[in-house]
């Protein structure tokens, strides 16, 4: 239940304000009447009233004064001045001075309820308007917060982006390097030439002065430049530097990375200013696989003459990682390649040991296919595999009845299938190697033809790999030139009219071309 709307009446008439008092507590309102000024202005500092109705004309205090302390009390007091005719002017004078309203006298019942409700109405009115505005005022605030929080979160993010791109940027730079320094690592296992891409990648990425890859030699507790670019980079090689003197050394000895600002002012190493050196700024880090020092590489000067930054000595740091790596597969890449070549080497001396006429035949073909693939530009990776093909390629003749490989007449159907099993027995022999899984191929198809008539498979033209097409080549040509059970040798021209007969038919065009061109212009030792 809401509390009733208090009233004050201030008349020095009696009757005035006994009729005030019957109309208003009729309509719900708590009234109280007051015949003086003063007392009523008392009643109000004390109580807590809504509206004040107040007569102008009044002794001691008159309605105006009473109305504007009492306001001054109570600032949301309602206020309506009861005014005779002749004090129009006055109530008017009331309203301007921001008073709710006026009642004329003679009193008008009707009218007297609808001032009161209408002013009590616009007082609620202007409290709910105030209360909105209060709101608003909040939401202002909360708002401007808002603004303030999104605004330092874009400029957060702003920063973060800018940091971001910066960071991507050089992840680019490096993920660019990185890439073309995996292209070198499956491109090139010989570890001399690895090194001299490395610092080709080194020049064309950072741009150096000079730069130089130095390895441990262990045994004499030395570092030896292996590889070297830039002015007197290359006339470097093979020059000695103990570990633990220069700068080389001074990393080598504490595998840790440095960018020198000035080698002249920077204490830690002992032959600062040595003649050797480009210019005082360097960046230098280790080459450590599997926890093992392997080496140091070293960059001395910017091609521009500016000095290293920290962007230059982060990617040195990302290369050394690589480099070392690369060394360390390398170096096992080489001891596989020598276990593996012996390996081979025993497979082949047992077969050419079973078979006095095919002697040597393996090596020839090795020798005829690596000189096609060379002409051919085939990189160092095919190359390798070629020389296993062709140490192995008929590696199958082992599980075919030797009666029929020495027979001295001509075979008979059965026998010549037994003899065209070898390359599929071949490849089943080579499979438990695996580091022979890309030669075992080229083994099984070391009998098809160009057109699709040869064996195992039938394979056509492009279909078959492109290293046995070579094969093909010379293995046709070394059967041909040498001493069979059944015929003798031809000669090598004849051999090579054989050839040219079947280019496109038995052999790969463009591979009969570079043997034809590489026979005609001298061939290898081979034997
Ligand atoms: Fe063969």
């Amino acid at each position: 239940m809401s509390k009733p709307v208090r009233i004050a009446i201030a008349d020095d008439e009696e009757k005035i304000c006994e009729l005030l008092e019957t109309v208003l507590a009729d309509e719900g309102y708590s009234v109280d009447t007051y015949s003086y000024s003063l007392e009523c202005l008392s009643a109000i500092r004390s109580g807590d009233y809504d509206m004040l109705i107040t007569d102008l004309k009044m002794p001691v205090m008159d309605g105006l004064d009473l109305a504007a302390r009492a306001r001054k009390v109570q600032p949301g007091l309602v206020v309506v001045v009861v005014t005779g005719y002749a004090s129009v002017d006055s109530a008017v004078a009331a309203l301007r001075a921001g008073f709710d309203d006026y009642i004329m006298k003679p009193l008008d019942i009707d009218e007297l309820k609808e001032v009161v409700a209408r002013a009590l109405e616009a007082r609620r009115l202007r409290k709910y308007n105030e209360q909105l505005i209060e709101q608003l005022r909040g939401a202002n605030k909360e708002l401007i917060r808002a603004k303030q929080h999104l605004s330092d979160q874009i400029s957060a993010a702003q920063s973060n982006l800018d940091h971001t791109t910066s960071s991507l940027k050089q992840r680019v730079r490096e993920l660019s390097i990185l890439n073309d320094i995996s292209k070198v690592v499956s491109s090139v296992l010989d570890l001399e030439k690895l090194l001299d891409v490395y610092i080709d990648l080194v020049r064309s990425k950072i741009g150096i002065s000079r730069c130089s890859i130095l390895l441990v030699d262990g045994s004499a507790n030395e570092l030896v430049v292996c590889a070297g670019d830039g002015e007197n980079g290359k006339n470097l090689v093979g020059e000695r530097t103990p570990v633990g003197l220069g700068v080389e050394g001074w990393v080598a000895e504490n595998r840790i990375p440095v960018l020198i600002d000035d080698l002249a002012k920077d204490s830690r190493f002992k032959d600062k200013g040595s003649a050797k050196y480009e210019s005082g700024s360097f960046i230098c880090a280790p080459l450590i696989a599997k926890g093992e020092l392997l080496g140091v590489i070293d960059l001395n000067g910017k091609s521009s003459g500016e000095k290293f930054t920290e962007s230059d000595f982060k990617l040195l740091i990302t290369i050394a990682a690589q480099v070392g790596v690369a060394i360390d597969n390398a170096r096992l890449y080489r001891l596989l390649q020598e276990n593996s070549f012996r390996t081979v080497q025993a497979l082949a001396t047992t077969l050419e040991a079973k078979d006095r006429y095919t002697h040597g035949h393996s090596a020839r073909v090795t020798d005829y296919s690596v000189m096609v693939a060379r002409r051919m530009n085939l990189p160092d990776v095919e190359i390798e595999k070629l020389r296993y093909a062709g140490q192995l390629h008929d590696v199958g003749k082992i599980g075919v009845d030797e009666a029929i490989l020495r027979k001295p007449t001509g075979l008979t159907t059965r026998e010549r299938e037994a003899i065209q099993e070898h390359p599929v027995i071949g490849e089943r022999i080579i499979t438990p190697l695996d580091f022979l899984w890309e030669v075992k191929t080229i083994i099984r198809h070391h009998h098809e033809r160009w057109d699709g008539r040869g064996y195992p498979d039938g394979l056509k033209e492009d279909h078959i790999p492109r290293l046995t097409q070579i094969i093909a080549v010379a293995d046709a040509y070394d059967a041909m030139t040498s001493e069979r059970p059944f015929r003798h040798a031809r000669s090598s021209q004849d051999a090579l009219r054989e050839l040219k007969r079947c280019r496109g038919t038995q052999f790969a065009p463009d591979v009969l071309d570079e043997f034809l061109a590489a026979m005609t212009e001298g061939a290898p030792a081979v034997g």
